[in-house]
């Protein structure tokens, strides 16, 4: 039996990174995938070419069309545009949610039994989309977010303490945006709670860095958005999944009715195995942390419902 095969769509910063630390795990076939001519032959011939220097004999496929790909046990969809001058956010809407949903039938024609991880933005409204057309259960459509969210916190407490990042756990839920939910009550420092190690201005100053993380790095990067933590944590989600380790991990799932929230994609700990989203784990909130949580899932509605109105427009 042959390596199993990860798709990634999109070869652009995301697409192509993940498709190098796939590679450098030495366990997967790797399909890189884009509209663009040459750009995922190259990258795949490139990130081929440096297995004999990095000890890894990844194969490495690049393609403009889907064949590739067929018999993929998981995908990762990072293809989309940037948003250019003068394009309202409801066209980047449309012009994402389409891209996303022929990448998501082209894969699942060729590949029944896939995961999907999307990470496109807007993440939360793209989940949905690919629900709406892929037919896969639930369990099997997984937004890369909370992942990339809370490994952003966790950074930002073990830089302000100076401990090791790995120490520091943390989940962040909701929505992949302004309205995300960071929850200091579950973050802790090799078992000792946030609370007992930083005054709580400092604490609200991270929660805070952390809701604007993604835009801090656009700032600085001034033409682009990030790469290398999203692609690490689409890869770590990928482990998961493709190693059964039932990790509990903070990803966007369709809920149906857990956390008293229903019909809505959104940012939730979930358990990571061989059938995908295995299992959505419920924490108790707070009354104020559960209020948070409904206050992001309702962003999410009402730009889930944009979607459906400029989809079908
Ligand atoms: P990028 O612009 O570098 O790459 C996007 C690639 O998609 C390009 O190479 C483009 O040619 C390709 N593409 C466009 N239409 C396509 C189609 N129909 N089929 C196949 N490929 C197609 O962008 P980057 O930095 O890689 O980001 C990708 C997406 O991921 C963006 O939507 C970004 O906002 C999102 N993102 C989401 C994160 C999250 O936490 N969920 C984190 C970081 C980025
Ligand atoms: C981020 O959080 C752009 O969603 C992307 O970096």
């Amino acid at each position: 039996m042959g390596r199993p095969k990860i798709t990634v769509v999109g070869a652009g910063n995301v697409g192509g990174t993940t498709a190098q630390r796939l590679a450098e795990k030495d366990a997967y076939d790797v399909v890189l995938v884009d509209i663009v001519e040459g750009v995922p032959q190259g990258k795949a011939l490139d990130i081929s070419q440096a297995g004999p220097v990095c000890g890894y004999s990844t194969k490495v496929v690049g393609s403009n069309g889907y064949e590739e790909s067929a018999g993929s046990s998981i995908a990762v969809v990072t293809s989309g545009m940037p948003r250019k001058p003068g394009m309202s956010r409801d066209e980047l809407l449309a012009t994402n949610a389409k891209i996303v949903s022929s990448v998501v039938t082209e894969l699942v024609s060729r590949s029944p039994d896939i995961i999907l991880i999307l990470v496109t933005n807007p993440l939360d409204a793209m989940v949905h989309v690919a629900r709406n057309v892929s037919g896969l259960p639930k369990s099997r459509i997984i937004g890369m977010a909370g992942v990339l969210d809370s490994a952003r916190m966790r950074t930002f407490i073990a830089q302000e303490l100076n401990v090791p990042a790995p120490d520091v756990e943390a989940m962040v839920l909701g929505g992949h945006g302004d309205t995300m939910v960071p929850l200091p009550r579950y973050t802790t420092v090799k078992g000792k709670p946030i609370s007992d190690l930083m005054p709580k201005h400092r604490l609200e100053a991270i929660v805070q860095r952390t809701r604007d993380g993604g835009a801090e790095i656009v700032g600085l990067l001034k033409t682009g958005s990030a790469f290398y933590a999203p692609s690490a944590s689409a890869v770590d989600m990928v482990e998961a999944i493709h190693k059964d380790q039932k990790r509990v991990m903070p990803c966007a799932v369709f809920c149906d009715g857990e956390y008293g929230l229903r019909n809505v994609v959104v940012g939730v700990p979930v358990k990571l195995g061989k059938g995908g989203a295995e299992q959505i784990m419920v924490y108790d909130l707070t009354p104020d942390e559960q209020k948070a949580l409904e206050a992001s899932a309702n962003a999410v509605r009402e730009l889930c419902a944009t979607v459906d109105r400029v989809m079908t427009n």
